[in-house]
C-alpha cells in the first residue's frame, strides 16, 4: 500500500499552529518555535519516522535514546495487539498478572539472580525516586536513619522531579527549582575527556574516585547512596568513563556502608554494549534503575530492582515498614507486554553479538570524522558515538547545537547535539545503507554548519 493512501496527510502549517495553542512541548523554550519549526511526523517504519509533510528523517537518536527496535516494530505491534485483547490494564495493589510476573523473573534471571523484586512505574525519573526513597527507607527500617544524604557525579542527569533533580547537576535544568531541592553532594566526574598529558581513562576514574573515598570517610554516617550513571554520563554531553571508576565505586560503598545505584535508565537494554552497563565492570549495584528501551521505546515503562536482603528489609507486620510508595500505572500490562517482546527480539536475534558488528562498522564509517582536524575526543561505548565541535567563537558555539538540528532536518537526520557535543545513538536495527547513509550525512551537515572546507 502506497504510504500516502495508507495515512490521511493533514496540513503541516494547520498541525503547527495548532500545537503550538494547545501543546506545551517539553524541554522547550516555546519561543524557540518562532524561528524553528515545529516538525509534525504523521508515522513511523525502522529507523525513520515521516513527516506530515512527506518529509523524512532518520531517527538517529532514537527518540530520546528510547527506540531500540525500530518504529511500528511488527514483532511489538503484534505482541500488543494480543495483549490489547486480553487485558489492558489493571491495579497492581492486591492484584498481578502474567506479563508483570514474566517479566520481572525474565529481568532477574539477565541479573544473574543478584537483583530481582521488580518495582515499576511509568517514567525514569519516577524510578529514580523509587530508588533513593528505598535506599533511604531501607537505612530507616535498619535503625540508621541518620542516612538521609545522596552522593551524585558532576553533570550528572536523573531526572526533571523534585527528589530526581536532587541529584541532578545540570545547572539549566536545576537552578530556577534550587529552593525547592534537597542538594545531593557532588563530587567529581571520572569524564575521560579530564586526562591531562600521560595520563589514561582509568587514572582519571582513579582521581575521581579518590574525591569519592574522601567524602565517604567524612560522611558515610549520613549517606545513603550514591547514584551514578554507568559507563556514560549521557546528558552531560555523552561524558564516557572507564569502568575502572565502577569497580572503585563497588568497592567504595561496601566499605563505608553506603548503597550503590545505577541509573541504567538510558545506557542499560544493551546501549553500551553489555544488557547492564554494570556487567561491564563486572559489578553489581544495590539498586538498578531501567526505563526508556525497556518498552522498545513503545509505552511509558520505568523499574527498580533491587538485593533481597534490601527488599527482606521491608517485609514486616508493620505497614509503616513496607514500601508504601505506587503510580496508577504501575506494571501495566500492555507496557510489560511491550517489554517481553523487546526481550524477545534479544534473544531470538542475538541483538548484544549482531550489534558488535553494527558498532564495528558504523566505527569505520565514522572515521573520516574521528580525523577531522575539527573534531575533538571522538569517542564510542557500545551503541554510543560522540564527538565535540572546536569552535573559537562564543556565538557560533552558542548557537552550534540549534543550526546542527535545522540542517540535519534538511539532510533528512533527527541529531540534536547537547552544546557542542554531536552524538548518535540510532535503534538497533540499522542496516549497512543506513549506517553509511548515517555516517555521511553527519559529516556532510557538520561541514555545513562548521563553515564547509
Ligand atoms: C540517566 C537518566 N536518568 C533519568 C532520566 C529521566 O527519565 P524520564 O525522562 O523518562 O523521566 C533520563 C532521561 O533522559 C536519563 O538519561
Amino acid at each position: 500500500m502506497n504510504q500516502a493512501t495508507q495515512f490521511a496527510q493533514p496540513s503541516n502549517a494547520d498541525w503547527i499552529s495548532r500545537s503550538l495553542r494547545s501543546v506545551w512541548h517539553p524541554c522547550t523554550q516555546m519561543q524557540h518555535h518562532e524561528s524553528v519549526p515545529l516538525v509534525p511526523v504523521s508515522h513511523g517504519r525502522g529507523a525513520w519516522l515521516y513527516g506530515a509533510d512527506g518529509g523524512r528523517y532518520l531517527d538517529a537518536i532514537s527518540s530520546w535514546w528510547v527506540n531500540l527496535f525500530g518504529h511500528a516494530n511488527q514483532r511489538i505491534n503484534a505482541a500488543l495487539k494480543e495483549q490489547l485483547d486480553m487485558l489492558e490494564h489493571a491495579m497492581l495493589a492486591g492484584f498481578t498478572h502474567e506479563p508483570v510476573i514474566t517479566l520481572s523473573e525474565k529481568l532477574s534471571a539477565l541479573a544473574g539472580g543478584r537483583l530481582g523484586h521488580c518495582f515499576y512505574a511509568s517514567d525514569g525519573a519516577s524510578a529514580t525516586e523509587i530508588a533513593l526513597k528505598m535506599s533511604f527507607h531501607y537505612w530507616r527500617n535498619s535503625g540508621q536513619a541518620d542516612k538521609q544524604e545522596f552522593v551524585c557525579l558532576r553533570g550528572s542527569y536523573h531526572g526533571e522531579t523534585v527528589g530526581a533533580l536532587g541529584v541532578t547537576d545540570v545547572a539549566l535544568f536545576r537552578d530556577a527549582y534550587g529552593p525547592l531541592l534537597q542538594r545531593a553532594h557532588v563530587v567529581a566526574s571520572p569524564d575521560a575527556r579530564g586526562a591531562r598529558d600521560g595520563q589514561s581513562a582509568a587514572d582519571v576514574a582513579d582521581a575521581a574516585a579518590d574525591e569519592l573515598d574522601a567524602l565517604l570517610r567524612e560522611r558515610a554516617g549520613r549517606i545513603a547512596a550514591v547514584i551514578v550513571e554507568p559507563l556514560v554520563q549521557c546528558a552531560a554531553g555523552m561524558a564516557m568513563h572507564d569502568p575502572q571508576y565502577l569497580r572503585r565505586l563497588r568497592a567504595l560503598c561496601d566499605r563505608h556502608g553506603v548503597h550503590l545505584i545505577a541509573d541504567e535508565i538510558a545506557v542499560g537494554c544493551g546501549r553500551t554494549g553489555s544488557f547492564f552497563a554494570c556487567e561491564q565492570a563486572g559489578i553489581w549495584p544495590d539498586f538498578v534503575c531501567l526505563s526508556k528501551g525497556i518498552s522498545g521505546g513503545y509505552l511509558p515503562l520505568s523499574l527498580v530492582m533491587t538485593r533481597d536482603d534490601i527488599y527482606q528489609a521491608f517485609y514486616d507486620a508493620d505497614v509503616r515498614r513496607g514500601f508504601l510508595h505506587s503510580h496508577s500505572y504501575t506494571g501495566n500490562p500492555l507496557a510489560c507486554r511491550a517489554a517481553l517482546a523487546t526481550l524477545q527480539i534479544f534473544e531470538e536475534d542475538k541483538v548484544l553479538e549482531r550489534n558488535r558488528v553494527k558498532a564495528a562498522a558504523m566505527r569505520e564509517a565514522l572515521q573520516p570524522i574521528a580525523e577531522d582536524p575539527r573534531v575533538a575526543h571522538f569517542r564510542q561505548q557500545g551503541m554510543i558515538w560522540a564527538f565535540d565541535a572546536v569552535i573559537d567563537d562564543p556565538q557560533q558555539a552558542a548557537s552550534f547545537s540549534r543550526r546542527f538540528f535545522t540542517e540535519g532536518l534538511r539532510q533528512e537526520l533527527l541529531l540534536r547535539p547537547i552544546g557542542r557535543t554531536v552524538y548518535l545513538m540510532p535503534p538497533y536495527i540499522l542496516d549497512e545503507e543506513e549506517i553509511h547513509l548515517l555516517a555521511s550525512r553527519t559529516r556532510s551537515v557538520f561541514d555545513a554548519v562548521m563553515g564547509g572546507r
